[in-house]
């Protein structure tokens, strides 16, 4: 019989032991389940509990006397009333957080926690979320899935909650699962969907025979006021309930989903949906049997509203099975043009989630115009932790000032350049940002897994720090975030050369990764299958529609009105115009939307394959100053933790030399240009 090993010892993530705060005193004022939670919090950081919040160095005390839900929460809407908000007020001799509701408590000593460690706090400040929904993603599978393993893009390991064919419940899971919702509290994040969206066979038993387990993870995460959703599949109808349809007009199968429904809140009362995967890449869905998403998605609504659950509706939908011969299918316009007809036929307790690109997950796209298209619908921004199109967690990519372009992308507004939010297009009235569009909250796969340092690489941590941070409050700066991490989990202040070296290792290290590899927002390049790795024509006859046209006059895909598929006229104007023409498209974007000579003239002022060779060439040279910066970082850090950042750094220099050679050497005998500073052409 199979053993369940005990999980390694891992890593405490930005949570270490405080030695700073030992021996403090705090008072804690209000009885809720997430305030004993505080409690326990204190008392395992050394501190003294006392009664008296005036004599306490550190006090949290509720704004009302009368805190509005002392139980288990099943509200799901966004209310008018400000939940999970607290105020910070620090004086040289007392940290007081007064908050509004259990949530609020336990994000207020979090925050108060994250003060004092990182600088001298001081004066008033109130935080409340930006959005009500903070939500992971795990693409995990119960069993080991033939080609994708145990976790779906996943290069941390294992499961942390599957293992083998089963839901992991020992001691040492709960214990270690527990720990994972100690660390989404402190970032803010209240919702995990635990199974992956591709829902085979196996995992469709999650809302059946496993729910006993499933409700042990709930546990687990509910004292951090962490909810679980489970991915399912359009035909749990037929593979659980022995029917032999899942049209959503069928009495039967509205039976059926409302049984689910009313079992899984019997089991986990504060369950907080489905999210599902329909009609895409395989998965079933309402398309079968001539019904829409709508109505597909609003069959699952009405099962989970009279408990308050959500379903998210993924908006990633598109032809897998293109012809590359066919110019006149374009994946990018795919999402819009399946759900914007569809605006205002959602059900309250629908949120579509939209994946942040048109395409899927690039280092570099678009903002997807679907977010600005939906104002009668509730829409989820969907970012991607996990690196799969960056890297694997073998390349040292911080995605914290991506992210935070795409959150402050205003599509009705500017920015006239993206990744300077200051510089709004003159006279926008309408300046609200992806941020403010996406009410139904922002949600990413998740990048963890059962590695003892939970994200394979060490330096990956930082990715799932920022975007908690930034889901909360997307004006955060990713770089201070960034400084943030590093002083939280090396206990390093930035005086400190440790904190340097890590600061200038991942600062600009999402620009590093994109300048090595696939040029200009022309996207993939990519081993197909694995994502891993140059490959400039693996995508480029395959029927998943990710072309780049290059040939020996140029590259690029014409995505214009004028001359091409038309995507750029999904945009709202300014950008529509922008992106409609070479010269206002911004650089990065150019091969997105456009076809190009390898002669033409860039905003920057070099040419395209100029620029091709420049940034590839700088691209290695620095991935090479990384690696030299971290082998002078010897000493300085625990030495497993130094030894696998480095032994990953060789590989992503390796990587980075092979992406370099094979993408000029590709560009080099297509275009027969030879680089202006006479370096090595292949
Ligand atoms: C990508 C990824 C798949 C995943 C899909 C999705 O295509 O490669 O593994 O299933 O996105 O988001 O559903």
């Amino acid at each position: 019989m199979h053993q369940h090993p005990t999980p390694p010892q891992h890593h405490p993530l930005w949570l270490p032991p405080a030695p700073a705060l030992r021996g403090l005193t705090v008072a804690i004022a209000g009885e809720h389940p997430l305030l004993d939670t505080v409690r326990a919090e204190a008392r395992r950081e050394g501190l003294t509990l006392v009664d008296d919040p005036g004599t306490a160095r550190i006090a949290l005390v509720p704004e009302s006397p009368a805190l509005p839900d002392a139980g288990v929460t099943t509200q799901n809407a966004a209310t008018a009333a400000p939940t999970e908000t607290f105020t910070l007020a620090h004086t040289p001799t007392r940290t007081t957080v007064t908050y509004t509701d259990g949530p609020g408590a336990l994000y207020g000593w979090f925050a108060a926690r994250r003060a004092l460690l990182t600088h001298a706090p001081h004066g008033t400040a109130t935080h409340r979320p930006h959005a009500a929904l903070r939500m992971l993603n795990h693409w995990d599978n119960v069993d080991i899935h033939p080609h994708m393993g145990q976790v779906e893009r996943g290069y941390a390991g294992g499961s942390i909650f599957f293992e083998r064919g089963e839901v992991r419940t020992s001691a040492a899971d709960l214990e270690r699962i527990g720990d994972y919702g100690r660390a989404l509290a402190s970032l803010g994040i209240n919702r995990i969907s635990i199974n992956n969206v591709n829902v085979h066979r196996r995992e469709a038993r999650l809302l059946t025979d496993d729910l006993p387990r499933v409700a042990a993870i709930a546990a687990a995460l509910r004292p951090w006021g962490v909810r679980l959703h489970l991915s399912v599949s359009f035909s749990s109808p037929l593979l659980l309930g022995g029917l032999d349809t899942a049209d959503p007009l069928d009495a039967s199968v509205q039976a059926f989903w409302r049984d689910a429904a009313d079992r899984v809140y019997r089991a986990i009362p504060d369950f907080g949906g489905f999210v599902i995967k329909a009609d895409s890449e395989g998965q079933p869905g309402p398309f079968a049997y001539q019904r829409s998403h709508a109505d597909g998605a609003n069959l699952l609504a009405r099962a989970l509203s009279p408990h308050g659950g959500l379903v998210h509706w993924r908006a990633f939908v598109y032809n897998h099975r293109q012809d590359w011969r066919d110019r006149s299918t374009d994946r990018a316009r795919a999402a819009y043009d399946h759900f914007a007809p569809l605006d205002g036929e959602f059900d309250d307790n629908v949120i579509v989630q939209v994946k942040h690109g048109p395409m899927d997950f690039q280092a570099r796209e678009p903002v997807s115009p679907v977010l600005a298209a939906l104002p009668r619908t509730r829409v989820a921004l969907e970012l991607q932790v996990t690196q799969e199109y960056t890297g694997h967690q073998k390349h040292a990519v911080y995605l914290g000032r991506a992210w935070a372009e795409i959150l402050r992308f205003a599509p009705f507004a500017g920015p006239a350049v993206p990744g300077r939010p200051s510089q709004r297009a003159a006279g926008a009235s309408d300046t609200r940002t992806i941020a403010d569009l996406a009410t139904g909250g922002i949600t990413a796969v998740a990048n963890i897994g059962d590695d003892a340092c939970w994200t394979g690489h060490p330096l990956a941590q930082a990715n799932l720090y920022a975007y908690g941070r930034l889901a909360w409050d997307p004006q955060l700066d990713p770089i201070a975030l960034l400084d943030e991490w590093i002083a939280l989990t090396f206990a390093a202040a930035p005086s400190d050369p440790l904190a340097a070296t890590l600061h200038s290792l991942l600062d600009d290290s999402w620009e590093t990764y994109e300048s090595y590899t696939a040029p200009l927002g022309v996207g993939f390049m990519v081993t197909p299958h694995t994502h891993y790795g140059p490959s400039v024509d693996g995508y480029e006859y395959s029927p998943w529609g990710t072309y780049h046209f290059a040939d020996r006059d140029g590259i690029g895909v014409d995505r214009t009105v004028a001359t091409g598929t038309g995507f750029a006229g999904q945009y709202p104007e300014p950008w529509a115009r922008a992106f409609e023409r070479p010269g206002t498209t911004p650089d990065a974007l150019l091969l997105f939307f456009h076809h190009v000579p390898y002669t033409h003239e860039l905003r920057s002022g070099a040419t395209v394959i100029q620029h091709i060779y420049d940034t590839h060439f700088e691209g290695v040279e620095r991935v090479r100053a990384m690696v030299d910066a971290w082998e002078a970082a010897a000493g300085g850090v625990d030495p497993g933790l130094f030894e696998r950042v480095r032994e990953r750094l060789a590989e992503q220099l390796r990587s980075a030399i092979e992406w370099r050679d094979q993408i000029n050497t590709y560009f080099w005998r297509a275009s027969g240009i030879p680089d202006a500073r006479g370096r090595t052409l292949y």
